[in-house]
């Protein structure tokens, strides 16, 4: 017995050393052993890259909602510039620092912190989206179909968007030379541009274009809710969406209140909002310090109304709100119960018979809606390796 068990063992071995080294007479590298030596140093990246595909669900396809291109490699080097502090003036802030992969790359304080211990103007708005990144609708894919970015709608591409980030003085207060020198100045830049460009020539574009790439990647579309709307077949009319077979009664509870009070801004099937910006009554008299869309427009109508953002991932983004006012969904689901303040640009959705609405809603009903909001989270977007921080 014992005999065979070794000779069992020796072929075993002799076997796993011929699959190794055929292995290895096909093992292919992407990088050259020089490039991922160099790269390797500094961070941790697979020697073959991950791949960042979007792959929509019906339900969100059917709606007329594309996924965008992302090119592999600029998505590759993107990840690393998302998260180089050397990006900033005083080197220690990326974009991660106030877009953090598990809080649905949102943050978790108001107000974040940016170079010098400078404080941001409004709160961090959570990337792990899928209207405002990843998707489109049909070919428009920058134009006026298009969500803008920011809570004030002033950027209209994530490039531009980007840009603002890296220049904002609250944020990372650099000028884009400055940003181009910090880049050529990294060694591990250079076999990342190569692959991404073909060669390493570093520019505000590029930089922009990559870090553009990584953003449009990030999308959430793979929460329960998901999973439920997907087991609907075909392309049904929204207002459908109101009892999945997958939820128990309190979700579904949850979701009929969702539609019925919610939906109409913040989207049936999560896809892109209804509204680009609305006042959703907030403050009665709009904030002197902060007009909103107003600031940017010159349009009255539009003064004190804010960016309808994406509820995904909204239980990872606490606080909530342009000013990160409301710290649980509690307190955001009490205040559209019973907080909504007159303002003269109160969006029309939240009026009845010309006066804030006042929902009225049970105890039941408010968790109900919260357990709803709760299946909003997608948990491969918040874990995902290839969104992680690349650096050692
Ligand atoms: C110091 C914190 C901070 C840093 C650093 C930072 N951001 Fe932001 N980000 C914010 C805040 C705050 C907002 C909302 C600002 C506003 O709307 O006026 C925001 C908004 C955004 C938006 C708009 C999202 C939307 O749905 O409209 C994107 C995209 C974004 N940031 C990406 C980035 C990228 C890429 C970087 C790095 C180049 C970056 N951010 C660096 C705090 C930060
Ligand atoms: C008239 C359109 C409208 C309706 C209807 C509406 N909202 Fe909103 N919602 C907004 C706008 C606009 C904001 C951003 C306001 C701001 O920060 O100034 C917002 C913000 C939020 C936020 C904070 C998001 C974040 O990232 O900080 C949550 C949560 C939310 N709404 C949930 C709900 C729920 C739940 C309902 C239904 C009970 C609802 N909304 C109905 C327009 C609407």
């Amino acid at each position: 017995m014992k005999k065979i068990g070794t000779t069992l063992t020796l072929f075993g071995a002799l076997m796993m050393l011929v699959a190794c080294s055929k292995k290895a007479d096909f093992d292919y590298h992407y990088y050259s052993p020089e490039e991922f030596a160099t790269l390797s140093q500094y961070l941790n990246l697979p020697d073959l890259p991950d791949e960042y595909i979007v792959n929509f669900p019906a339900h969100l396809r059917s709606a007329g909602l594309f996924p965008r291109p992302v090119e592999r490699d600029k998505a590759v080097l993107g990840r690393v510039l998302f998260y180089d502090t050397k990006l900033s003036k005083d080197g220690t802030i990326a974009c991660a620092s106030c877009h953090k992969q598990e809080l649905g790359f949102g943050d978790d304080v108001a107000f974040s912190k940016g170079v010098y211990d400078r404080s941001t103007a409004r709160n961090s708005i959570a990337l792990s989206s899928v209207s405002n990144f990843s998707a489109y609708y049909g070919t428009d894919l920058n134009g006026s179909q298009a969500i803008r970015f920011f809570w004030d709608n002033r950027a209209e591409t994530a490039a531009e968007q980007s840009q603002g980030s890296l220049t904002n003085e609250r944020e990372m207060d650099m000028h884009m030379d400055e940003v181009v020198a910090a880049v050529q100045s990294q060694p591990y830049y250079s076999p990342l541009f190569k692959k991404a460009f073909g060669d390493d020539y570093v520019t505000a574009d590029r930089v922009k274009e990559s870090i553009s790439n990584f953003v449009n990647a990030m999308g959430s579309y793979q929460s329960k809710f998901d999973d439920e709307a997907g087991k609907i077949s075909g392309y049904n009319f929204p207002s459908t969406y109101t009892n999945f077979s997958g939820f128990n009664s309190q979700q579904n509870r949850g979701l009929q209140l969702y539609q019925s009070n919610c939906a109409s801004c913040h989207s049936p099937i999560m896809g892109r909002p209804m509204l680009f910006n609305a006042s959703n009554g907030l403050n009665a008299v709009t904030d002197p310090n902060d007009l909103g869309v107003g600031a940017i427009t010159g349009n009255s109508q539009d003064e004190g109304t804010f960016k309808v953002p994406t509820l995904r991932n909204i239980a990872l983004t606490a606080p909530y709100m342009h000013d990160g006012r409301f710290k649980t969904l509690e307190e955001v689901i009490e205040f559209y119960n019973s907080g909504i303040q007159d303002h003269p640009n109160l969006h029309e959705f939240l009026r009845v018979n010309g006066t804030p609405q006042r929902l009225n809603l049970s105890n039941d009903d408010k968790q109900a809606l919260i357990a709803f909001l709760n299946t909003l989270t997608d948990d491969h977007a918040r874990t995902d390796p290839k969104f992680s921080n690349p650096f050692k």
